[in-house]
């Protein structure tokens, strides 16, 4: 953790929502807002109980509500049972069977629309399938595909067995798809002969026979293959089989299974400090119960509104705001296969502007590169549609949010900047629209009920104006339970001791005087390239593996689109490279071998050569003269401790 975090934050602007907007509101004025905070510091399991009876469907109602004799290991509504894909399906179909579910838009912009009826069945059908697999409750169930309806059909299937999903993202490379197999041992994988993007057909299938082909994976037993290509590929007919056939037949009623409140939903794994990826396992009460609330409070959710969040389905954001918080809610809602920028940098505000889109989700890094492909684009099409703006998953610069603001939501719209992570399943610091006055770069305030504060080193409260480490200091319903076979690490990772039992996030953050929250950075070695959490570690050891290398060190440093970029600093084994030309050739070979390790989002931005790193006497490398070497910023750290100074001028050197 880095010791002293200081604010540099200068933004001045608010912007209350319209009394229009605040009347219509599910949660409407600030009195109402405190009102439910009040409710939950004086009677916080009462307030979380109430919640989960008026949202959850349950089959047998809980009697317990937290539990926390077995800390950090919470549980919530225990004794409680339910099933995640009655409460997203089956409980429509006396109300709304007809309503659209999802308006599914293919890369090449064919348009499929699914009502509730018809998810159901759908869902039914294939869950029927994997049992049919001897797919059972509890088994986990790799999920490798593109963005469709069939990837929803896929999780909600699994969820209706009880089994526990674990969604790979798409981007990833065969060895990490590998790595997160065996580490679930799962006994499927659910994939596609290939994704669709910006018009390009880009391989699945064939990346999960590598996988499997790397060995560590004997438990899988079936791979189903989802045709969305047409393309060609290799068949193993032991292990393989097709997603039309396997449904062909298969009843299109399910009785759900019923699993209590604390049974694993999914399992997702994402970075952390270090080379490892986390499993974040996800129960399924507390988990749905997030989704629901934050539908309701943060998108101010109506039922006549068409919602989008265009995050991927191998995202956390995927997870609660595509498959589980808007089918909960019964809403309808746009799925995307493609790309922002497939055929233009129009493509987002054609789509809202055809589908009729009230609320728009996205992450940041889209909205400054749409910005810089085609700031004027917006103009041409009709969003007044739209009633509400979000972002998530990385700091929003206050320019990006003015242009949002003013150009997409034409200065009618709140924007929810919502900080949240995978570990917390749901929002947890976001305005909510019809309370809270925003300023551009904030995520302002908590959702009522949960106990945000930001500390110091000893886990004590730090003033107003200060910048310290964010923790949520009471347990919440939407929490991470564990990670995956890994209890220890779950331990020390979110509750070191110093933190005096509060969940301590990995951000550094500070509150200003009004008491909104600014998120300052992570305090780990986790950067955030467009969004996406890569672990600094990961990348390393992955670099570290490569023949040439004999040793690496990655920081990040701020980049104007993707939020942060990654620069590598890269000892070879033989001698350092000189002319440009050979530079250039060793870093295009090492970004390769990173994306073929890792996956494309993952290479590096930059590397450079050195013939050591700098290091303390006690052989750490000095990660922080790194980060300042990478900016290209004067070096005004003490580097009395180094070990070998003279090798700040050679890192310092870019050769292009
Ligand atoms: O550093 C914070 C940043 O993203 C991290 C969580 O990443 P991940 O688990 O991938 O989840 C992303 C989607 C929820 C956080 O620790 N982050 C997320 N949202 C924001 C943010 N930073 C600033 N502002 C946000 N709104």
């Amino acid at each position: 953790m880095s010791t002293s975090i200081e604010s540099v934050m200068q933004e001045t602007r608010v912007f209350p929502p319209s009394a229009a907007f605040v009347e219509q509101a599910n949660v409407s004025g600030m009195a109402a807002y405190e009102a439910m905070c009040r409710a939950a510091e004086q009677d916080y399991e009462g307030y979380w109980a109430k919640l989960a009876r008026e949202n959850i469907v349950w089959h047998k109602p809980f009697s317990a509500v937290l539990d926390e004799s077995n800390a950090p290991f919470f549980q919530w509504f225990a004794d409680g049972e339910l099933n995640v894909s009655y409460n997203c399906l089956d409980r429509h179909l006396a109300t709304q069977a007809d309503k659209t579910a999802l308006i599914f838009e293919a890369d090449d912009a064919k348009v499929t629309r699914v009502t509730y009826r018809e998810l159901h069945a759908r869902v039914c059908q294939f869950a029927n399938a994997l049992r049919s697999r001897n797919i059972k409750k509890g088994d986990r169930v790799v999920i490798y595909m593109p963005m469709s309806i069939e990837v929803i059909v896929a999780m909600q299937a699994c969820a209706r067995i009880g089994a526990i999903h674990s969604v790979v993202f798409g981007g990833f490379s065969s060895k990490s798809l590998n790595e997160r197999i065996e580490d679930a041992t799962a006994c499927a994988v659910i994939t596609a002969d290939a994704q669709m993007r910006g018009g390009k057909v880009m391989p699945l299938k064939p990346v999960v026979d590598e996988a499997l082909a790397m060995g560590g994976c004997d438990s899988v037993h079936s791979i189903i293959v989802y045709r969305r290509a047409g393309s060609e590929i290799f068949w193993n007919a032991k292990l393989d089989l097709w997603w039309h056939d396997l449904i062909a037949g298969q009843d299109t009623s399910c009785e759900p299974e019923w699993v209590n409140s604390e049974h694993p939903l999914f399992i997702l794994y994402t970075s952390g400090s270090t080379g490892k990826p986390k499993g974040v396992q996800h129960s399924s009460g507390g988990y749905l119960l997030g989704a629901m609330v934050s539908m309701k409070w943060v998108f101010d959710y109506k039922p006549s509104d068409i919602f989008w969040c265009t995050a991927d389905v191998g995202w956390v954001t995927g997870h609660s705001y595509v498959c589980y918080g808007p089918l909960a809610m019964g809403a309808t809602q746009v799925v995307f296969e493609g790309i922002p920028t497939f055929p233009d940098a129009g493509r987002f505000w054609k789509m809202i502007q055809s589908h009729k889109v009230t609320t728009f989700y996205t992450a940041p890094t889209a909205i400054r590169s749409l910005i810089k492909l085609g700031g004027e684009l917006p103009k041409q099409y009709d969003l007044s549609s739209l009633r509400l703006l979000g972002t998530v998953g990385e700091p929003i610069n206050p320019e990006a949010w003015m242009w949002y603001y003013t150009v997409v939501g034409q200065s009618r719209c709140p924007i929810v900047d919502t900080w949240w992570q995978t570990e917390t399943g749901c929002h947890m610091i976001a305005p909510l629209p019809g309370v809270v006055a925003t300023k551009p770069g904030s995520c302002t305030l908590p959702l009522p009920g949960i106990m945000t504060a930001i500390v110091n080193e000893a886990g004590e409260a730090v003033p107003r104006e200060q910048g310290g480490f964010l923790v949520i200091t009471r347990p919440f319903p939407s929490q991470i339970r564990t990670i995956w076979g890994d209890p220890e690490r779950y331990r020390k990772s979110y509750f070191p001791e110093d933190m005096r039992g509060a969940y301590l996030a990995g951000d550094s953050a500070q509150c200003d005087k009004d008491g909104y929250f600014w998120i300052m950075g992570r305090i780990d070695d986790v950067l955030k390239v467009s969004g996406h959490r890569l672990g600094t570690m990961e990348i390393e050891s992955t670099l570290a593996a490569n023949p040439l290398v004999a040793e690496a060190a990655v920081v990040g440093k701020p980049h104007e689109i993707k939020g942060e970029a990654i620069v590598a600093f890269v000892v070879l084994k033989g001698a350092r490279p000189h002319d440009a030309a050979a530079v250039k050739q060793v870093a295009e070979n090492l970004r390769a071998w990173v994306g073929e390790k890792i996956g494309p989002i993952a290479k590096p931005d930059e590397i450079r050569f050195g013939d050591n790193l700098p290091k303390t006497r006690s052989g750490k490398i000095m990660r922080r003269l790194l980060r300042t070497i990478a900016r290209g910023d004067e070096i005004t750290q003490d580097v009395s401790t180094l070990e070998n100074p003279a090798i700040l001028e050679q890192l310092k050197e870019v050769v292009r």
